[in-house]
């Protein structure tokens, strides 16, 4: 059985954009998982733009609720995610002037950073998961540095669904990543840009074993309600 994770993220863009307290990504986290979600996913953005540590503090303290932080490699960020114990992690790139992630994480430029953070997530008994483009070389990497769990980004597949490009190469780049992965004992999870008909394809995958979604959620939640868009996807994912 797949998993879904849904990321909440823009709930608090909704609310930063007014300055005020709604909507609430707390209740958001707790409604979301009330509707089938499997975990929530939250990014602490180094420059807060949308979920900020007390958002990330609280979610983290509803009972029953497991919570998926995505953090970049800077020592803050390590030290409040220590604080806020969630029960995953997810390590992701972060350029300061990008309007979403962008990329897989640059492992090898990052190697003994990376291990060093993932040996201290481990130590709190932490899962960690790093974001990654589909290669086997990035692959063996996340297995070489100790990661239990790799989430594949999709945004490339994701793009070429939408715009009607042929997208099976990057379809099978993706497959072969996943086959790889599942054989060194790498947990795999899938993400970024995807929508009904991307996750569809993704879904026939067997290797693949969670999905976190965002942006396309919680904007079609607003013409269908966050119910049914996490019925739907749960449909698609089964
Ligand atoms: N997975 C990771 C690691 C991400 O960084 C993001 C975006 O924050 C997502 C999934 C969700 O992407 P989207 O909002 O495009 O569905």
């Amino acid at each position: 059985m797949k998993r879904l994770g849904v990321n909440i993220d823009h709930i608090a863009t909704l609310r930063n954009a007014r300055g005020e307290f709604h909507p609430d990504p707390f209740f958001a986290a707790k409604y979301v998982n009330q509707q089938g979600a499997d975990s929530i996913t939250i990014h602490l953005r180094e420059d807060r733009r949308h979920i900020r540590d007390l958002d990330a503090k609280k979610i983290c303290s509803i009972k029953n609720l497991l919570v998926n932080l995505e953090i970049s490699i800077k020592n803050e960020i390590v030290n409040n995610a220590l604080r806020i114990k969630p029960n995953y992690i997810c390590i992701v790139p972060e350029n300061r002037k990008e309007i979403t992630t962008e990329g897989g994480l640059n492992i090898s430029k990052n190697k003994h950073k990376i291990k060093k953070i993932i040996d201290l997530f481990k130590k709190n008994n932490i899962r960690t998961s790093l974001f990654i483009n589909p290669t086997s070389k990035d692959i063996l990497l996340s297995k070489e540095l100790g990661a239990e769990c790799i989430e594949i980004h999709t945004g490339r597949l994701a793009n070429l669904v939408k715009s009607k490009k042929k997208f099976r190469k990057e379809l099978l780049r993706i497959k072969s990543s996943c086959k790889l992965a599942d054989e060194i004992g790498l947990e795999i999870h899938a993400g970024h840009g995807l929508d009904y008909k991307s996750t569809e394809i993704l879904s026939k995958i067997n290797e693949i074993k969670e999905f976190n979604i965002g942006h396309f959620i919680i904007g079609e939640s607003i013409f269908y309600g966050i119910k049914n868009v996490i019925k739907k996807f749960k449909k698609i994912i089964k």
